[in-house]
């Protein structure tokens, strides 16, 4: 069979009952996506945080399906075993559950995802009893929902106070009820975010909220250090590839300058036959 050792939706849920934490990160093209797989993560979330950290928008809500589609087939080429969910854009299921029917079956069925993601709690549950109706795994995502940053007024702290945190739990439990497998919770106080994590029983995977979650998630340019000058502060920088990057390309620049890329072992020589292949360096 096919994909026959792929991470499933029920072994993440699994993993929340066996105390396993869980390991998700962004990708958005083949060759990260390769990367993030090899590394043994469980899930990879095309986020349609693609729209600011590789397509440049200032917030997440130019992002189309498209775009989603274009860049999720490019991620399920490079995975081979995690289970790849992808970010329903604005506007593309917030109109109710036909639409949200229509937009995650076009994930499904062109781009090979796996799961779909969408913001939003009691609001959406019908969009997600659709969805798992027809099939298909839906991950909730509550508290700093970024398609409704216009509506917080930037990137902020959710779920302050006891009515706010009251409105959340709520979300989530619905959420739950609906079908989803599973949630994120982004931004939220650590002490509200292990209050949901007791209080339902599929995982919660943590950005920006602590680290009593099931599992954490963060944006693969944010903890690779390439996504410019601002970093919040829950982000850790595993890597500072900005520097590298630029390094590596001043250099570049410069030894094509001086003449000195590039080099003979670059080069090819007219003896070498026109009919073998292209002779590779080994790799290093
Ligand atoms: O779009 C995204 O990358 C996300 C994660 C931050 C959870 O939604």
């Amino acid at each position: 069979m096919a994909n026959a050792k792929r991470v499933t939706a029920t072994q993440v849920v699994k993993k929340k009952q066996k105390a396993e934490k869980i390991v998700m990160i962004t990708a958005y093209d083949y060759p990260t996506a390769c990367l993030v797989d090899e590394a043994g993560v469980d899930m990879v979330l095309v986020g349609d945080s693609l729209g600011m950290v590789v397509l440049g928008y200032e917030t997440t809500l130019p992002v189309t399906l498209e775009e989603m589609i274009h860049h999720t087939k490019a991620v399920v080429r490079g995975v081979k075993r995690a289970l790849v969910a992808v970010d329903l854009p604005f506007l593309t299921y917030q109109t109710g559950p036909a639409d949200a029917l229509r937009s995650a079956g076009r994930l499904m069925k062109e781009a090979g995802a796996t799961a779909v993601k969408l913001e939003g709690g009691a609001n959406v549950c019908p969009q997600v009893r659709a969805l798992v109706g027809a099939g298909i795994p839906v991950i909730g995502h509550l508290g700093l929902t970024p398609q409704s940053i216009h509506v917080f007024g930037g990137y902020k702290l959710q779920g302050r106070g006891e009515e706010a945190a009251q409105k959340l739990l709520a979300d989530a439990r619905a959420l739950e009820e609906a079908g989803a497998f599973c949630l994120v919770l982004e931004c939220i106080p650590e002490e509200l975010a292990a209050r949901v994590t007791g209080s339902i029983s599929i995982p919660t995977i943590g950005i920006g909220a602590g680290a009593r979650c099931d599992g954490q998630v963060l944006v693969l340019h944010d903890m690779l250090g390439i996504t410019g000058k601002v970093r919040p502060r829950f982000v850790k920088q595993y890597a500072r590839l900005e520097e590298t990057i630029r390094d590596a390309v001043g250099q570049y620049a410069q030894e094509v300058r001086q003449g000195k890329f590039p080099a003979p072992e670059h080069s090819y020589a007219s003896e070498e036959s026109a009919s073998s292949p292209i002779p590779f360096l080994k790799k290093r």
